[in-house]
């Protein structure tokens, strides 16, 4: 057994579960209790097992089997505690940070693991503020994390809304359709382009590039004028118009929770009125976020998982686990903390994408 640094520490998922997170505690677990002899506290829910000490100690029965399973064997939410209402001491401290000390403590943890996405790293930084010890492992169907060039569930997302596209594809052919479909990504459009070329989109629109619904027309009706009998139109969930990237931050949220409809469906009804043409739409939702994880995913999540633990070994806390070219890192969680990894203007997706002739709305 090699030394090492912690001799108990708790994990959790906190956030939107993602193909891979199992695949992640496992990597965690093993390599911490089989190379180390490390106890591992598991916390049900994410943050709010913690703060409610919701916890067992995790034995190594547990952690045989779930490499293939979706979801997350100890539960997820997105408790908040930086967030909590009611404050204890007066010190500044909301009482859910004071249970989470107060449990940190209590069960002798020298360390925790949080897997999440930006939510959970924006809490695992404020954590490490407070003196806890804090490793992060990044996960999301979104990749919009930053400092990491992927995060697990990315893959398993982008396969199954690639294979949504690809059966639209029939359907549409068969009835001359326009196919509106939308995927996930409120903020980054990764999934939406990405699913895009891999299928074939005619049409994207992510939040990065603001659209112009005549561009969108001009598309369609040219592809119409060609011959071509139907259209795929892939739209993220968080697309937005021109119009609305005008707007200041309160009032677009604000008009975005008078919408009746999904954006997909607005774009859609905004389509079918301009061109008479035929218009589907299918939300893809969270088909994309269940279900097995593909091996890219699994392979991701094992590689951080068995980093985080190595980590912990090496006393090398209040970091995420990152891919930065190939190479596994640790990068400081405030670099990490309250910020999105949009698609760059200039990615090299995009230059793709527009050579292939697809439209991404502008
Ligand atoms: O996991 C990220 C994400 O899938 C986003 O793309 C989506 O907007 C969000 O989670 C919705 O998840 P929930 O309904 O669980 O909050």
């Amino acid at each position: 057994m090699q030394t090492k640094a912690v001799r108990r520490f708790g994990i959790l998922t906190s956030g939107g579960d993602a193909p891979g997170l199992n695949a992640a505690i496992r990597a965690v677990a093993r390599t911490a209790i089989d190379i180390y002899g490390m106890e591992v506290i598991g916390f049900e829910y994410g943050y709010r097992g913690l703060i409610e000490g919701r916890s067992r100690l995790l034995n190594p029965k547990e952690l045989s089997g779930i490499l293939t399973m979706g979801g997350t064997f100890l539960g997820t939410s997105r408790e908040k505690p930086f967030k909590d209402k009611n404050w204890e001491n007066g010190d500044g401290v909301p009482s859910a940070v004071e249970n989470i000390k107060r449990n940190y403590k209590k069960l002798g943890l020298e360390c925790l693991v949080v897997l999440g996405g930006n939510g959970t790293h924006s809490t695992a930084s404020l954590l490490s503020n407070e003196g806890l010890n804090v490793v992060g492992v990044p996960k999301t169907i979104d990749n919009d994390i930053v400092k990491t060039d992927m995060t697990f569930g990315f893959h398993t997302a982008l396969d199954v809304a690639t294979d949504g596209i690809d059966r639209l594809h029939s359907t549409a052919s068969s009835h001359n359709r326009v196919m509106v479909i939308e995927v996930m990504g409120h903020k980054a459009g990764w999934l939406a382009l990405y699913s895009g070329v891999a299928g074939g989109g005619d049409v994207v629109l992510i939040p990065e590039i603001p659209y112009n619904i005549n561009s969108v027309l001009t598309t369609l009706e040219n592809r119409a004028a060609s011959g071509k009998t139907f259209s795929i139109v892939v739209v993220a969930e968080g697309a937005l118009s021109v119009e609305e990237s005008r707007l200041d931050k309160k009032t677009f949220k604000q008009q975005r929770r008078e919408m009746t409809t999904s954006i997909g469906y607005r774009v859609a009804g905004e389509i079918e009125q301009a061109t008479g043409l035929e218009v589907r739409v299918t939300v893809l939702g969270y088909l994309q976020r269940g279900g097995t994880p593909v091996a890219y995913d699994r392979i991701l999540a094992s590689q951080f998982g068995t980093a985080a633990a190595h980590m912990l070994a090496r006393g090398d806390y209040g970091k995420m686990v990152a891919l930065q070219n190939d190479e596994l890192v640790g990068v400081p969680l405030e670099e990490v903390a309250h910020q999105v990894k949009q698609v760059p203007l200039n990615h090299r997706m995009l230059t793709t994408a527009r050579g292939l002739g697809m439209c991404m709305g502008d």
